[in-house]
């Protein structure tokens, strides 16, 4: 399954070879990481990145490629449990990496175009979920206008279908993500920065002098930043007070027209839809279809969301043909405000970014201006005003349950997990192509699976912290329903909060 962007498209070239300590350390090539680095270096500082696979190998190779101010139903998720300073400050963030994003891209030759982004009501439950984030954007700033539920709603933006209702923004962005983690690779390298791939950081340590552990080891720093999606090493465990949500997308050719506009449903089932022009992507597909989102690890067939998908879109969009297909994850807090600052315990030398909820392209460079007032020594009253409100916001009654609500789903996968797996024993019959099977052996669960006719077996719990891991049917990976880690089939960490492979174990499949 690979991303549209990255579909064919040349590896960026980066450094293979063991890494030099520098000013400063960033863990992470994507849009957080790079976008710090090159801020950094033009601060003045020496920096290295480090990469466990390469620029752009996750959500920010992976996502829509929609940079938008108007995000589904989020200004009003956020308003209804905050005072409208929070979302103006929300919005300012947004604002303010967007710009930093869009002239970068014009400085870079990356292109883009401008189109109009929809919120968009499929039934009437949506329709009010509309009404109320037109409100939330108006009162926060923005110029939406509203698309009314009238025989007009049929056709919207070029939509082939009707629609109940839509707040709509002028003026938003399409850019392929890829290219723009190629050209910041590319800047950041032009202008004395160090790139590596291939090297996962395992751990930091602050004394006695900053350093991260990685499978070539310590790499000395006087910061360090953790741009890893969730932060790898948390002291502050804000694993547990975000989660990690995994969408798929499927880009399509499609022999008619296309909508101009970029989509998002408020109610479900999500769909996010957006055409591809060579303006704003390859010329090999013309439309993007998104949805399927769940926590990763907790969806009984992956492969079915994926399917749903090009089902749908097949019988609204006649003739489309799938091209490929992706997936990727996003970590969410649980009040939609990202995670920026640095980690408790690292005597404010460790820096991270987490939590944008699936608006990354504009919150990891508002992220990664805020790291570099920060580490650069910005006075508060220098920064701007959504780093202080961001800074001092308060967390709510809600915030907490919804927080409680997703720890006590944790807590049931935790036992569940465990207690699933114990009701299978190994032997078991091999797994057909691209599925998995996880059963116990001496009450330890392990994982067996067949990929591309090789049959597997691993130690199916989570080296994080001890989840029973799930199989993931549409990208053939153990995926944990804890906080989000998933591993290949041979064991290989690919990403989230845990740092080490699974163990290989003999197979005793029947
Ligand atoms: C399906 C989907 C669609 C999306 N669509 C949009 C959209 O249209 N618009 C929008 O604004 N946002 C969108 N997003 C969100 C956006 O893609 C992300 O918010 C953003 O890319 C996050 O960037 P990041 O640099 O923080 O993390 P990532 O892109 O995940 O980068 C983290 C990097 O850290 C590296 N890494 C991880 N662990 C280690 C380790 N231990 N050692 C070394 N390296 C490590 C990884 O290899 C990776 O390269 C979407 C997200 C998803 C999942
Ligand atoms: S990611 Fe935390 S237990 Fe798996």
């Amino acid at each position: 399954m690979e991303s549209l962007w990255r579909l064919g498209a040349d590896p960026i070239p980066t450094r293979s070879d063991a890494p030099r300590g520098a000013d400063v350390v960033v863990v992470g090539a994507g849009l957080t990481g790079l976008v710090t680095a090159l801020l950094l270096r033009r601060a003045g500082r020496t920096v290295t990145v480090l990469d466990a696979a390469g620029p752009g190998a996750l959500a920010s190779g992976g996502n829509t490629g929609k940079l938008s101010l108007l995000q589904g139903s989020v200004l009003s998720s956020i308003r209804a449990y905050h005072p409208a300073s929070l979302v103006r400050a929300y919005v300012q963030a947004n604002r303010e990496g967007a710009a930093w994003l869009t002239a970068f891209a014009d400085a870079e030759g990356v292109s883009y175009t401008r189109r109009t982004a929809y919120s968009y009501a499929q039934g009437s439950d949506g329709a009010s979920t509309v009404e109320e984030e037109a409100a939330a954007a108006m009162e926060a700033g923005l110029e939406v206008h509203r698309v009314l539920p009238t025989a007009e709603a049929t056709g919207v933006g070029g939509l082939p279908f009707p629609i109940v209702d839509a707040v709509a923004l002028d003026d938003q962005v399409a850019i392929d993500p890829y290219a723009l983690v190629r050209a910041l690779t590319a800047r950041l390298i032009t202008e004395g920065g160090v790139v590596h791939s291939g090297i996962r950081a395992t751990g930091v340590r602050v004394v006695p002098r900053p350093r991260v552990r990685t499978t070539v080891g310590d790499v000395w720093a006087d910061h360090i930043v953790l741009a890893t999606g969730t932060a790898v090493v948390d002291r502050g465990l804000t694993f547990a007070k975000t989660h990690g949500l995994r969408s798929y997308c499927v880009a399509f050719t499609v022999p008619g027209e296309v909508p101009d506009g970029m989509f998002l449903s408020v109610d479900g089932p999500t769909r996010s839809i957006r055409s591809v022009t060579p303006g704003d992507g390859p010329d090999t597909a013309q439309l993007i279809v998104g949805g399927g989102g769940h926590p990763v690890g907790r969806q009984p067939s992956e492969r079915a969301g994926v399917d749903e998908l090009i089902a749908w879109t097949r019988a609204h969009f006649p003739g489309a043909e799938p091209v490929t297909s992706w997936s990727a994850q996003d970590y969410q807090s649980h009040n939609l405000i990202p995670f920026i600052g640095t980690l408790p315990r690292s005597a404010g030398r460790i820096s991270f970014a987490t939590g944008y909820g699936k608006w990354g392209l504009s919150l990891a460079p508002a992220a990664a201006l805020r790291i570099v007032a920060e580490t650069t020594g910005t006075r508060w009253r220098d920064r701007s005003p959504w780093m202080r409100e961001f800074a001092t916001r308060m967390t709510v009654p809600a915030d907490i349950a919804r927080g409680g609500e997703e720890n006590l789903q944790v807590a049931r996968r935790a036992a569940s997990g465990w207690i699933a797996a114990e009701r299978r024993a190994i032997p078991v019959p091999q797994p057909a192509e691209g599925q998995g099977v996880v059963a116990q052996r001496g009450g330890v669960p392990m994982g067996i699976s067949t990929v591309d006719g090789q049959t597997r077996a691993v130690r199916a719990v989570c080296p994080h912290l001890g989840g029973v891991l799930a199989w993931n049917d549409a990208e053939c990976t153990w995926d944990c329903p804890l906080h989000a880690s998933r591993f290949a089939p041979d064991g290989t960490r690919l990403e989230g909060p845990a740092v080490d492979d699974l163990s290989v174990e003999p197979r005793s499949a029947r």
